[in-house]
């Protein structure tokens, strides 16, 4: 089935009941939510949880997520979460069947690049990103023709067929690093113009940068920032290097979204203000409610598409799967496989 024909067909699933057998069962999962989700609305989530779970043992799956999904799913059903880079490591390693992606569509392509054999379903193909959308194959053939000879390095939020014109692919996680590794003065760096600057002010390579951003992380001013710690005593700031450049000199650590976590942990600050997605300061207040998080987030419209209702739709059908041009993911995974060698 195409997902043209998957689109037309999806719809709601019904809504399961709340058991005493079910309350019972997703207990675990209730402990680990309860300071995030109200008791109240707990009998919403649990029969989705507990149906999710027999699904993937009956169908030998496993459900990698992101660490912008929202907490029913981060700390009710899945098996794997973490950034982009550990969700690609990750998935070069299953032994599972299937995989769900509970991310968006670049991540799902990343995960089927590395399993070519294997079915891996995205419970919604609409999930997009605005940096995958900025930049297309032709226009890194094009970059090519402009700059002969220079290496393309290429951020994962991008589409299999921009990672199949690129060298090498990168996260936020490794950018420096893979630019280092090259050993080149000048590279290509694809398509986040925030994260080339952010690469740019700690190397003496040349960066050429696409002018692709990300939509919720170039929201975030420096003069937010600024009145924020003016009004919030002791407050640590920590950005994502998708953020603009004053941002990221505004605060006091950047990394990607599983560096922000190892910060936390690490550093063990009392007040936070972490600029990313909300549902990582959810997930954060979820297992360490101690910390104060001051909120100033926003919300990735494309992460939000994936539900508990759609994942389990997706593990009853086994659709929508995601699929590739062989001929663009051999190409588009030497260039993943490239990063995970160089980092
Ligand atoms: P991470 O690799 O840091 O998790 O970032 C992915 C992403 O989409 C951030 O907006
Ligand atoms: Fe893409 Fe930004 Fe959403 Fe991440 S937060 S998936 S970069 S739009």
């Amino acid at each position: 089935m195409t997902q043209a024909q998957y689109r037309e067909q999806i719809q709601e699933p019904e809504p399961l009941p709340f058991t005493p057998e079910v309350d019972a069962r997703t207990r675990d999962a209730y402990e680990r939510v309860k300071h995030v989700i109200p008791a109240s609305e707990w009998p919403l989530f649990a029969p989705e949880v507990d149906a999710i779970r027999r699904l993937k043992r009956a169908c030998n799956a496993i459900i990698l997520a992101h660490n912008y999904q929202t907490p029913d799913i981060f700390h009710g059903v899945a098996d794997v979460v973490g950034d982009s880079l550990a969700l690609a490591r990750r998935a070069a390693e299953t032994d599972a069947e299937v995989i769900v992606v509970a991310g968006v569509h670049f991540m799902a392509e990343t995960a089927k690049l590395m399993n070519p054999d294997k079915t891996v379903l995205i419970p919604d193909p609409d999930a997009g990103c605005s940096l995958a959308s900025s930049i297309t194959g032709a226009d890194v053939r094009l970059l090519r023709q402009a700059y002969p000879g220079v290496p393309v390095v290429t951020y994962v939020n991008t589409s299999a067929a921009v990672k199949a014109e690129s060298d090498v692919c990168c996260t936020s996680g490794n950018a420096l690093q893979v630019v280092e590794a090259l050993g080149v003065p000048r590279v290509i760096f694809l398509p986040d113009a925030y994260l080339a600057s952010y690469v740019a002010s700690r190397t003496t390579v040349e960066v050429i940068a696409w002018h692709g951003k990300c939509e919720v992380h170039e929201q975030f001013t420096a003069d937010e920032v600024a009145a924020i710690r003016e009004g919030t005593e002791g407050l640590v700031v920590i950005a994502h290097p998708e953020c603009p450049p004053d941002v990221i000199a505004a605060a006091d650590f950047a990394g990607s979204t599983a560096q922000m976590i190892g910060y936390l942990k690490s550093e063990r600050p009392g007040r936070v203000l972490l600029l990313t997605e909300c549902s990582m300061s959810d997930n954060v207040a979820a297992e360490a409610p101690e910390v104060e998080l001051v909120r100033l987030c926003g919300l990735c419209p494309h992460m939000k598409r994936i539900s508990l209702p759609k994942i389990r739709q997706a593990l009853e059908t086994l659709q929508p799967e995601v699929r590739i041009n062989p001929g663009v993911a051999a190409r588009a995974r030497a260039a993943v496989e490239r990063m995970l060698a160089l980092s």
